[in-house]
C-alpha cells in the first residue's frame, strides 16, 4: 500500500470543541537543553502549578519515551531525528485532543526543532530554552553520564562530543543555575498568559 491509498478521515468533532470542553487552549511547550539542564524538573513543576489551576496536561519526557515508543533508537543524528518526529507527531495529536503538551528533549539540532514544529500550528508552540551552561551541567552530573562521555565509554554526547544548536529565536530563556524553580514557573505561566494559552 502506498501513502496514495490512504486519505484523511475529517471528524465532526474537533480539536475547538475540546479545547471549549476543557477550558483553555491547547499548545505544545518544548523545553530544549543540554543533559542535566533542568528541562524535567522545570516542565515537571510547570505541569504540576497547571494540573492544580484544573488544566489538562500531558508531560513527554525523553528518558520516559525512549522507554516505549522510542526504545529502538540511539543518539546517533538519524535515530534523534526520528526520536523527535515520533514525538513531533505524538505532540501533534495530543494538541488535537485539546491539551497543554510539555516536553522536554535535548533536541540538539534546530533542524529536528523544525521538524517538530511542522506538526504543531505555528501559534500553539512555545519554544523554551534551559539554557544552564555546560560547566554547570557537567558539574551536577546526576547521572553520570557526563563522566562516562568524557572517558569515551559513551559516544555522540550532546555537549561533549556531539553538538547542541541553541535556538536562535526561543519565546523563553531560563538558566537554572541562576533563576530558582519557583521564579521559572511563574515566568512561564506569565508566557502562557500573554499568549493567550491560559487566563
Ligand atoms: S534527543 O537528543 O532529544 O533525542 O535526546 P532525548 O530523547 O531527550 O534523550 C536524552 C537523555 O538520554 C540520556 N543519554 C544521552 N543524552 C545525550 N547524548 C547521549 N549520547 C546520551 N546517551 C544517553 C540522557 O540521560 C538524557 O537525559 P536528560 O534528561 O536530557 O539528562
Amino acid at each position: 500500500m502506498t501513502h496514495n491509498d490512504i486519505k484523511w478521515q475529517q471528524h465532526t468533532t474537533d480539536a475547538a470543541q475540546r479545547e471549549a470542553l476543557f477550558g483553555h487552549k491547547s499548545a505544545v511547550i518544548w523545553f530544549t537543553g543540554l543533559s542535566g539542564s533542568g528541562k524535567s524538573t522545570v516542565a515537571n513543576a510547570l505541569e504540576q502549578a497547571l494540573v492544580e489551576q484544573g488544566k489538562h496536561t500531558y508531560l513527554l519526557d525523553g528518558d520516559n519515551v525512549r522507554h516505549g515508543l522510542c526504545a529502538d533508537l540511539g543518539f546517533s543524528a538519524e535515530d534523534r531525528t526520528e526520536n523527535l518526529r515520533r514525538v513531533g507527531a505524538v505532540a501533534g495529536l495530543m494538541v488535537d485532543a485539546g491539551l497543554l503538551v510539555l516536553s522536554a528533549f535535548i533536541s540538539p539540532y534546530r533542524n529536528q526543532r523544525e521538524l517538530v514544529k511542522s506538526f504543531i500550528p505555528a501559534d500553539r508552540f512555545i519554544e523554551i530554552h534551559i539554557s544552564t551552561p555546560l560547566e554547570v551541567c557537567e558539574q551536577r552530573d546526576v547521572k553520570g553520564l557526563y563522566k562516562k562521555a568524557r572517558a569515551g565509554e559513551i559516544s555522540n554526547f550532546t555537549g561533549i562530543s556531539d553538538p547542541y544548536e541553541a535556538p536562535e529565536h526561543a519565546d523563553l530563556v531560563l538558566d537554572t543555575s541562576v533563576t530558582s524553580l519557583e521564579d521559572s514557573v511563574k515566568q512561564l505561566l506569565q508566557l502562557l498568559t500573554l499568549k493567550g494559552i491560559i487566563s
